[in-house]
């Protein structure tokens, strides 16, 4: 069912290269300038918020260009209604006591049913939405409470997403509505054929609230489903050539649905997700959406070393053993009272399905 590496990097790279603007952008062997020095999750250099969630930090102009990742808390979030939840994530400035979520793109609306009810919409011209924490984690369990679409070539998603790639995901592809998929990535990469895997759910996932859990921990990665372990990777079995190739780094919690079965995607991708959308289907034309709720994410943090009261979060400071050192940080995590913006856009098409969950559907092909 996968194919190796070697393929899929080519048709990565050129998927990025043609969403990647020439002016401003960073990598790692581009560092942003002193003038704007963050390079924001999608590869442009900026300040602000570009210092914030998704911050790159191999590619801006220090280690310490990137303010902080927040500090990881114990807490369920609840939604009852949206007022944690920050509408455009370009005008975070910080403040974790404000809000507890931004969106990165799209749309959301709050059903406040069944115990409150966050609804993350997707329309033929919003490419989808995306949420994500403004605290991160540094291993812990999170789980979230959610009902899945239910269409073709809509993919719910429920992942973590560190700022060098590591990342952890449930997600639920197209018209499955049985099923889940385990997958995870190395600093961008699948480090394996079998990072990625498929597990049965008890009952329908768009109908019926379900509890999806990623317990990360520095040695092994469980997945659950109500409560039950279905999958579980040991750090150990991931050492490829003398290095560990399993997630270290702190990362956001994000929750989305995404339009995989489109034209911009890769024939791959849409066959992973159940074909091309419907944008005919009785349940788009009535709502005026599709959709995917989420009733609760609860985080317990279990932090390798317990951070004292001056710590504000963490801060990549070296990556000398192949993975990147990571150590609390007491700087502050506010930006400066700046909100005008400097920099480019953030927003370009594609932008929320500009995870590494491209690359398990590439496989597919
Ligand atoms: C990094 O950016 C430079 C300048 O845009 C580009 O020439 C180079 O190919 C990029 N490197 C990678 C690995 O993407
Ligand atoms: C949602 O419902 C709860 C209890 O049912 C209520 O307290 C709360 O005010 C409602 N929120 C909104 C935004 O209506
Ligand atoms: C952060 O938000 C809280 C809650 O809204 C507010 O009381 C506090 O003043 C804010 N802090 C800063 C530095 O803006
Ligand atoms: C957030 O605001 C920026 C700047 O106004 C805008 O370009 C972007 O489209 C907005 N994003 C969302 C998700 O509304
Ligand atoms: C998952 O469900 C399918 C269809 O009912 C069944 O064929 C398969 O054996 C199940 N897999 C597991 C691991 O239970
Ligand atoms: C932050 O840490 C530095 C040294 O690491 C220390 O000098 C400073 O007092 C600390 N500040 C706070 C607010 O704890
Ligand atoms: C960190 O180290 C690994 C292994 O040596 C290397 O592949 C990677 O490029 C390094 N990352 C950075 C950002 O230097
Ligand atoms: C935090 O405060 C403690 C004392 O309470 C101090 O020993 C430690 O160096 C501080 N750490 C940082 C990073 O500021």
């Amino acid at each position: 069912m996968h194919s190796t590496l070697a393929v899929l990097f080519p048709l990565l790279a050129s998927f990025f290269v043609a969403e990647v603007r020439a002016t401003g952008s960073c990598n790692a062997t581009n560092l942003c300038s002193s003038t704007a020095p963050c390079c924001s999750e999608f590869g442009f250099c900026g300040d602000d918020s570009f210092c914030l969630g998704g911050c790159q930090p191999f590619a801006s102009n220090t280690l310490s260009s990137c303010r902080p990742r927040p500090l990881c808390q114990d807490a369920t979030y609840v939604f009852s209604d949206n007022s944690r939840i920050l509408s455009n994530a370009t005008f975070f400035d910080g403040n974790t006591t404000e809000y507890d979520w931004v969106v990165n793109n799209g749309n959301i609306m709050n059903t406040n049913s069944s115990g409150g009810e966050l609804a993350l919409l997707l329309t033929e011209g919003n490419g989808g939405t995306r949420i994500s924490s403004t605290r991160y984690v540094h291993y812990g369990t999170i789980t979230t409470r959610l009902k899945t679409g239910r269409w073709a070539g809509v993919v719910t998603a429920f992942i973590t997403m560190s700022d060098v790639k590591d990342e952890i995901d449930w997600e639920f592809p197209g018209a499955a509505t049985t099923q889940g998929q385990s997958n995870f990535f190395w600093q961008g990469v699948i480090p394996d054929k079998t990072a990625g895997d498929t597990h049965n759910v008890s009952s329908d996932t768009f109908a019926n609230y379900h509890d999806y859990t990623i317990d990360w921990q520095p040695d092994a990665l469980t997945f659950s489903i109500d409560g039950n372990a279905v999958r579980t990777v040991k750090a150990s079995d991931t050492v490829q050539n003398g290095i560990q190739k399993y997630p270290t780094t702190p990362a956001q919690i994000q929750l989305s649905i995404w339009p995989a079965g489109t034209s911009q995607y890769p024939p791959g991708t849409v066959q992973w997700a159940g074909g091309m959308i419907n944008w005919l289907d009785p349940d788009y034309t009535s709502a005026g959406h599709f959709y995917a709720l989420v009733q609760s994410v609860t985080v317990k943090c279990t932090d390798p070393s317990t951070p004292s009261a001056n710590i504000t979060g963490y801060a990549y400071v070296g990556n000398t053993t192949g993975n990147p050192t990571i150590a609390f940080s007491n700087a502050s995590i506010l930006l400066n009272g700046a909100s005008t913006l400097q920099g480019l856009s953030l927003r370009f098409p594609g932008a929320v399905a500009l995870t590494s969950a491209m690359l398990l559907a590439l496989s597919v092909l």
